[in-house]
């Protein structure tokens, strides 16, 4: 029987994080810290996925139970090692995977874009009433907008994932929101990411406005969502 060489052990080890490895020489501490945080990239992707599948189970048990879709869209994202590292930083923390662990809620996060107002909440409350999903926050910026005039429903959940070495909990960030205040985060995101917004108050008030207007229509697209409910 052939005996495994260390240079093969190595190659089984690096395989899925670096094709052509065998063209590389891959120093064995940073095989050692690639693995590590792949290793939590994973555990985040998968904790993602787990809310996911249970938005989408709830989305479609309201479709055919309710004749009703409360979810436009979901999106997910994890955030990269380099904005993980950065936020550490700036908030005076040593930038290891531990103190993500430890101190990043927002690391795996998941935005759902609602129909309705009423749809957040109904949706909101449906997935913290499982048993499994443990609420660590709560910000309401639907009932009390920031400043900007920036409106979402925060939550933060702790969830179990399972591996083939136990259960892990990990920090989940869910953005829930409706169609038109993504539509407004996503706009005034992309000015305040040019500076724009920051620097003229002016331009931060009339986004402020925009922010009024919609919340305005948004309550008004629930009413007549109520109305034709009523009238069917
Ligand atoms: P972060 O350090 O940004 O994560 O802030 P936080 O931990 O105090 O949480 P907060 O609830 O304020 O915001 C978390 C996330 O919500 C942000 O990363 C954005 O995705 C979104 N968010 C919060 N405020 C705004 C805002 O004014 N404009 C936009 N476009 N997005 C916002
Ligand atoms: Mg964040």
């Amino acid at each position: 029987m052939k005996r495994t060489t260390k240079r093969d052990r190595k190659t089984i080890e690096t395989s899925y994080i670096v094709q052509d490895y065998r063209l590389i020489d891959i120093p064995e501490d940073l095989i050692e810290v690639m693995n590590t945080f792949l290793k939590t990239e994973n555990l985040y992707m998968a904790a993602t996925r787990v809310i996911r599948t249970r938005l989408e189970n709830l989305n479609d048990d309201f479709t055919y139970n309710r004749q009703h879709n409360p979810i436009h869209q979901i999106r997910t994202r994890v955030k990269s090692p380099l904005s993980i590292i950065e936020k550490l930083v700036r908030r005076g923390y040593e930038p290891t995977i531990r103190s993500a662990r430890l101190y990043l809620t927002d690391i795996a996060g998941v935005r759902v874009i609602c129909s309705y107002i009423e749809d957040i909440y109904l949706i909101a409350s449906l997935l913290t009433s499982d048993e499994d999903i443990k609420v660590v926050r709560i910000s309401d910026y639907i009932k009390e907008p920031k400043s900007n005039g920036y409106r979402s429903y925060h939550l933060i959940v702790a969830i179990p994932v399972f591996l083939s070495t136990g259960i892990e909990y990990v920090n989940v960030e869910i953005q829930l929101r409706t169609i038109a205040m993504d539509f407004w985060a996503s706009l005034e995101h992309h000015l305040n990411y040019k500076q724009v917004s920051r620097k003229n108050q002016k331009i931060a008030q009339e986004l402020k406005d925009c922010a009024q207007i919609i919340a305005e229509t948004d309550l008004r697209m629930q009413r007549l969502y109520n109305q034709s409910k009523f009238e069917e």
